[in-house]
This record gives C-alpha cells, sequence and structure tokens, in this order.
C-alpha cells in the first residue's frame, strides 16, 4: 500500500513508469507495462477514460488521433470497435497491432506481479459519468484496491471515491500553484498530492509531510530532475525512463 511515508522514514523514493516506461515503448500498453517491469519500476502510473459501452480503457488523450490510428473521441466508440486500432505503430514498427488495453487487462496481467499502480482518472475535460464507481469496482473485482492510488486533475471527482471507497487511497493532481491544494488535500482525507515537476520545492515538500501528505512528483526524466525529487525527499516519482530513475536511486 502506498502509505504515507514521512521524509526521513522513507526507505526510498518509488519510482512509478509514467504511462508504463513510455520513453521506449508505446505509452499505456501492455508493451509499455511490460518494459517497465523488467526495467524494475516500483509501480505503473495510466490514464483511464471511458469507451461508448462503459468499458475504463488505458489512453491519455481524450482524442485517438496521436497515439492510434484512429479519429475522434473515445467516449464515441464501444471497446469492440477500439480494440480494432493500432495503438503501437506511431511509436514504432516494431508495436504494431498493439492494442489499447482496457483497466481490466493491466489488472489481471498484474496478478502475478503485485506492482503499484497509479491510475489517473482523465476526467478532467470530458466527465465521464460513473468513472470513480467504475474503477473503484475493478480494483476491488481484482483485489489491488491496496496497492493502487487513483488520483485526478478533477477535484471535485476524486471526492466521489471517498464517497463509497473508504479503501482505496487517491490524490490530487496539479501543475499549477494552488494555495488550497494543503489543506483542501486534508479536507477530503487524500493521502498525497501529486504535484507538477516545477512546483517542486523543499518547502512543499516540508509542509506537505507536516500535513501528513505524501509528495509524487512528474514527470521526471533527466538526470538533474530525477536526483532532485530523490534528494528533495519526494514520497514517488513518475518518469517515462524507469531504468534511469531505478539506476540513480541504487548509486545514490
Ligand atoms: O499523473 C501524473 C501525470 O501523468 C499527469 O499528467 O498529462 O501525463 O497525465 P499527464
Ligand atoms: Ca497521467
Amino acid at each position: 500500500k502506498l502509505n504515507l511515508y514521512i521524509r526521513g522514514e522513507t526507505m526510498s523514493t518509488i519510482i512509478y513508469a509514467h504511462r508504463g516506461a513510455s520513453k521506449h515503448a508505446p505509452e499505456n500498453t501492455m508493451p509499455a507495462f511490460e518494459l517497465a517491469y523488467k526495467h524494475g519500476a516500483d509501480g505503473i502510473e495510466t490514464d483511464v477514460q471511458l469507451t461508448k459501452d462503459n468499458i475504463p480503457v488505458l489512453i491519455h488523450d481524450e482524442q485517438l488521433n496521436r497515439t492510434t490510428n484512429g479519429t475522434g473521441f473515445v467516449k464515441d466508440f464501444t471497446y469492440n470497435e477500439l480494440k480494432q486500432l493500432d495503438a503501437g505503430s506511431w511509436k514504432s514498427p516494431h508495436f504494431t497491432d498493439t492494442k489499447i488495453p482496457r483497466l481490466d487487462d493491466l489488472l489481471a496481467w498484474n496478478q502475478g506481479k503485485q506492482l503499484k499502480l497509479n491510475v489517473e482518472l482523465k476526467n478532467n475535460i470530458i466527465s465521464y459519468q460513473g468513472l470513480e464507481d467504475i474503477v473503484c469496482q475493478k480494483l476491488n473485482e481484482y483485489k489491488m484496491a491496496k496497492q493502487t492510488v487513483i488520483s485526478s486533475f478533477n477535484h471535485a471527482s476524486i471526492t466521489k471515491v471517498n464517497d463509497k471507497n473508504v479503501n482505496i487511497d487517491y490524490a490530487l493532481l496539479t501543475g499549477r500553484r494552488n494555495r488550497t491544494l494543503i489543506p483542501y488535500s486534508k479536507k477530503i482525507k487524500a493521502k498525497g498530492i501529486h504535484i507538477g515537476y516545477r512546483l517542486l520545492s523543499n518547502r512543499l515538500v516540508t509542509l506537505a509531510n507536516e500535513n501528513k501528505l505524501y509528495v509524487a512528483v512528474y514527470t521526471v526524466n533527466s538526470p538533474i530532475t530525477i536526483n532532485k525529487a530523490i534528494r528533495l525527499g519526494c514520497q514517488a516519482l513518475f518518469t517515462d525512463v524507469p531504468k534511469l530513475a531505478i539506476d540513480i536511486k541504487k548509486r545514490r
């Protein structure tokens, strides 16, 4: 479980592979998750949206255009339609015919591995009716609530996780400076804050930890930024290059 790790007591910064090992494999696909596992990531970060028939699928953008050979909005297609698409060849011909995974595919795959998971609800632009409940139900069904934290830029949505699923941790996501972030996180009983790298400072980590909130930082891909996140005692970081982050962590 991603419990609260107060600075000083932290064993080490948790390394989440951001959309899987997304520098070297197509983001949010099974090959990217496999590679993250192979590289020794502690966890996987992924983005979830709903299909027309309410199937949670793992894709970052609301539209299919950038990462598949389809066009249009994820929400306008059934899962059976989406699974015809190629979500790999935009990255490299090596990944041709890689499919958009369902949340179920990730959870089933993780059963033998038990990596930590961060499921980001991608509902800050499109508000998917029932997304919070659907994701929580899946996590419970696969007995994977314990090692998962749910996050969202949609802070109203995150409170809905709390309403019915007291066993699942959640965190607010933000890339913007916001003075109410810590008091609001405490108020809604979030476990942590997931912040954009530009917000990272010693002061913010100290303040969050004093308020019993963990800090996770996104997206750190260079040795300088990875080192800084570890040095400042972030409890977790998100990176497209988990192998690099793990190597840096080991060398420190
Ligand atoms: O959850 C951290 C990070 O993934 C948030 O930004 O745009 O990469 O989903 P984005
Ligand atoms: Ca994300």
